[in-house]
């Protein structure tokens, strides 16, 4: 038997899919200080306050509602828009399904919120309305990190986890993975079907990282279900 020029090739488009990607400085700017705003303000914190909608167990998770200005909504608009796009576009490489949609096809689902995450804060399982969902981080303090690599709790772990988003999906049948546990950077977005299960585990630290979120709607599946169009 020859072992000599044969190809190994891994096989997995199938499943859910998740993209990272990076957002703009401006997008960043936008969104840190709208969130600022907020946390500043005590009517704004009150009025803003979003946690009843979401599943964290946050003290402190806030709704944009109409903090941006037009111009400044313009642009969280067209490139979340954008980016979501770009997600789905990326289906045919990811899955083998295409799932391309135009930016004018997907509709950003409002509002968009902020999460202020603190010591000991959590989010538990969970999923999103819409078709697709992302999650972006505006401030990460380096001491999560840290917190993995040398607190007594995670660094000695086979899986430390503090702070990290995990994305769960599936049965384990072996040779397969049910959870992506990702370790979130500063600007860095992640896109993925708003169904797909995830949580966020907790960090000892005593830090505050910031972090928003947003749901999307595929404009074109719906027009497709409403018509009773489409494949059955
Ligand atoms: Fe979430």
């Amino acid at each position: 038997m020859s072992r000599v020029g044969r190809d190994f090739i891994v096989e997995r488009n199938f499943g859910p899919y998740i993209v990272k990607s990076t957002i703009s400085d401006e997008l960043h700017d936008i969104l840190l200080k709208g969130a600022y705003k907020i946390k500043k303000n005590k009517n704004k914190r009150k009025d803003n306050d979003y946690r009843k909608s979401l599943a964290g167990n946050l003290s402190e998770e806030y709704h944009y509602g109409n903090i941006f200005t037009p111009e400044e909504d313009r642009i969280v608009e067209d490139e979340l828009r954008w980016m979501a796009s770009t997600y789905t576009k990326l289906s045919l490489k990811a899955i083998g399904t295409d799932y391309s949609r135009e930016p004018k096809d997907i509709i950003l689902l409002r509002p968009v919120w902020v999460n202020f995450m603190k010591q000991g804060e959590w989010n538990p399982a969970h999923n999103h309305t819409g078709d697709i969902s992302c999650v972006a981080y505006l401030k990460v303090p380096n001491e999560i990190n840290e917190e993995n690599k040398s607190s007594e709790s995670s660094s000695k772990s086979n899986t430390p986890s503090a702070g990290k988003i995990e994305f769960l999906y599936g049965d384990n049948i072996g040779y397969m993975s049910t959870g992506s546990i990702r370790s979130p950077k500063e600007k860095e977005i992640y896109f993925f079907p708003a169904k797909l299960l995830h949580q966020v585990y907790p960090f000892k630290s005593k830090a505050e990282r910031i972090s928003i979120s947003a749901n999307f709607a595929d404009a074109t599946t719906a027009r497709q279900n409403l018509n009773g169009e489409g494949a059955r």
